[in-house]
């Protein structure tokens, strides 16, 4: 009985013994990655996005209208007594959009585009139907939570701020956020300049069924 007690440890220790030198072995494995990994870090400039160079300049995604999760989009009569004649469509990433469901607020690096397009009008089987033609511009907005580019003046209150033609969109033409963008974003700033309750994902109350009222009364609210 005696002999057999005293046995099992040692057994155990014995059968132990080659798997620490495993493990062991492993963990060395893992240290050498995890220094070349972090050399190879530190040796890069820091790419936040890669709509963004070096010195803050904005890129228009190429793929954003099928890679992208559209948000919703805006009907807009630019003069009051004419009928819808912009569409205003705005994409999320993805992963940018499941972050907002989850903190509420956009993460370092989202990023949003709104594509203004003209519309085509024509009497279809639902009524007098307006839907996008041709884009007339497209705005892009990246979240940069750290300040990354303080003398480029496209950048300000926590995000990248860009423009493009319809006519180019490989070419980025604001040249100042705060007079080309900040002063229209002025009734979204208390939810981080984001129109939010234009967008079913990101607000509640365009979420849920109301009156004409109710929706009249929403935008005034953010007025
Ligand atoms: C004339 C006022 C006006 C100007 C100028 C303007 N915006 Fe906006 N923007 C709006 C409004 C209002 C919305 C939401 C409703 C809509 O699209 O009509 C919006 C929506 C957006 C959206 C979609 C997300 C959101 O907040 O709803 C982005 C992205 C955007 N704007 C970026 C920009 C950028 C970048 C500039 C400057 C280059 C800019 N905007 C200039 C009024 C403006």
């Amino acid at each position: 009985m005696n002999e057999s007690t005293n046995f099992e440890p040692r057994s155990t220790s014995a059968r132990v013994g080659p798997k620490c030198v495993i493990v062991a072995g492993f963990l060395v494995v893992a240290g050498v990655w995890t220094n070349q990994e972090l050399g190879a870090q530190q040796a890069k400039p820091e790419v936040f996005s890669k709509y963004v160079d070096a010195t803050g300049e904005i890129s228009l995604p190429d793929d954003f209208e099928t890679a992208f999760v559209h948000l919703g989009t805006v009907a807009v009569a630019t003069e009051s007594d004419k009928p819808v004649d912009e569409l205003h469509g705005t994409y999320t990433r993805s992963e940018d959009l499941a972050a907002f469901l989850k903190d509420g607020k956009f993460p370092d690096g989202a990023i949003l585009v709104k594509d203004v397009r003209s519309t085509s009008h024509s009497e279809l089987t639902t009524g007098d139907a307006a839907y996008g033609a041709g884009v007339k511009v497209w705005f892009v907005m990246i979240k940069d939570s750290k300040g990354r580019f303080p003398e480029n003046d496209l950048w300000g209150d926590g995000w990248g701020w860009g423009l493009f033609e319809g006519k180019d969109r490989a070419k980025q033409v604001a040249t100042d956020y705060t007079t080309d963008c900040r002063s229209c974003h002025v009734p979204a700033k208390k939810n981080d300049w984001i129109y939010t309750q234009c967008y079913p994902a990101l607000s509640k109350e365009s979420k849920v069924a109301g009156s004409a009222e109710e929706t009249k009364g929403s935008t005034a609210k953010s007025d």
